[in-house]
């Protein structure tokens, strides 16, 4: 039996990756080890995603932790050469675009072992995020290209990887929004007692992005953003990420954020809950990859609050705006969407709860 070692590390991967696993286990063919990088660690940036998402505990853990991204890279680098040798797979499985992705490809390859990229072809074609670093190594690298919409294809044609290497097979993260929305749907009247929202009349935040977050200027912008918002927002929900709530504290931001009373700043909250809010929503602010995508994929309106995008089909097909930092259109989008009124979308091609299906049955044909 062939075998395949599938790489989790950071809170975007687990969506991805347990609809993989889950359907390549199925397909009998393969045997299959899990491995966790340990990239996040906190309970609710990656245990509460085993639960949430039925998926097996890790057979393999990594242990890595925060660290630059030199060090994190290296640690992962280090700790992964060790682990492939031990284990010996036939091909390793990584997704997206985060730092233990870019080390396991550049083990993976030198190792000479077969590997495959989970949301392949994404470019933002901006080189100061790490992500993007991170997504052109990981495709440069890979025998088995997935890519999740049409810029995938482009932009992988466009860097000259090889035709066969390239399977456009749809949006495993959307796979995991199917099959889940249904139990989160059951507790969204419990969420909306314990933060005191309502239906379609809140606005959920997510920003965590360095180039938001760890400039004290710009993050100062987001909360007087915030506040600009407090005037025809009923609620404004922001589950903040680790990265965000240190430099809140660190740049004395904190004080103000709790004199916004519209504004509950809450810990991260695990995949079903997230999932929940994102489909009451009437709208929601993010600077998130992922994010604009299950937006699209819920029909939720999203306000990206990022200069350009990675996954452009949500803009083109979906219900993403990017406006960038542009806060008087951010406010008045925001106005217009609680309004209810946002423009036409459909969901893309192949974002249809099938694709990891097609990603098992390509390797049991290929592999
Ligand atoms: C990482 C990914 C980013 C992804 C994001 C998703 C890279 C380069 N970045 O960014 O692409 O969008 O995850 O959430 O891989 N921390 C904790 N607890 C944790 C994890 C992190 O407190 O469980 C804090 C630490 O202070 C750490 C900081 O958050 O230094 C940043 O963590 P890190 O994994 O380096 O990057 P993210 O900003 O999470
Ligand atoms: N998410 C979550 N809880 C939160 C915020 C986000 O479960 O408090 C989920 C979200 O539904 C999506 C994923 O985390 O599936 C997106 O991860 P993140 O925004 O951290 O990373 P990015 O997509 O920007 O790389």
């Amino acid at each position: 039996m062939k075998r395949i070692l599938f790489v989790v590390g950071a809170r975007p991967n687990f969506m991805k990756v347990a609809p993989v696993l889950e359907a390549v286990k199925k397909s009998g063919k393969f045997e299959c080890t899990l491995v966790h990088t340990g990239q996040h660690y906190d309970a609710n940036m990656s245990d509460v995603f085993f639960r949430d998402l039925d998926m097996p505990q890790p057979d393999r853990f990594l242990g890595v932790g925060s660290g630059s991204h030199a060090e994190q890279t290296a640690k992962v680098m280090i700790e992964m050469e060790k682990l492939l040798g031990e284990e010996k797979p036939d091909l390793v499985m990584v997704a997206g675009d985060v730092n233990s992705t870019l080390a396991t490809a550049l083990v993976a390859a030198k190792g000479g072992i077969r590997l495959a990229h989970i949301e392949s072809g994404l470019r933002s074609f901006d080189r100061n995020m790490p992500e993007e670093i991170n997504r052109i190594v990981a495709d440069e690298f890979s025998d088995f290209c997935f890519v999740t919409e049409p810029s995938g294809l482009k932009n992988l044609e466009h860097e000259g990887i090889e035709n066969k290497k390239v399977f456009f097979v749809g949006n495993t993260m959307i796979d995991s929004v199917q099959k889940y929305l249904p139990n989160a749907r059951e507790r969204f009247p419990q969420l909306a007692k314990k933060y005191n929202i309502e239906g379609k009349k809140y606005a959920l935040v997510t920003l965590h992005r360095p180039s938001n977050v760890d400039d004290m200027a710009s993050l100062s912008r987001f909360v007087e953003l915030f506040e600009r918002m407090e005037a025809f927002t009923p609620r404004i929900l922001f589950p903040v990420h680790p990265r965000t709530r240190k430099r809140l504290e660190e740049f004395g931001l904190a004080e103000r954020t709790a004199q916004n009373t519209t504004l509950a700043l809450i810990d991260p909250v695990g995949y079903l809950d997230f999932l929940a809010l994102q489909d009451q929503a009437g709208v929601v602010l993010t600077d998130s990859g992922g994010i604009q995508e299950e937006t699209t994929a819920l029909g939720t309106p999203c306000i990206t609050l990022r200069e350009n995008t990675e996954r452009p089909v949500t803009v083109e097909q979906g219900t993403n705006e990017l406006l960038g930092l542009n806060f008087d259109r951010v406010l008045e989008d925001t106005r217009r969407a609680l309004r209810g009124n946002w423009k036409s979308h459909a969901v893309p091609d192949l974002w249809d709860g099938h694709a990891a299906q097609r990603i098992a049955k390509i390797l049991e044909e290929r592999l």
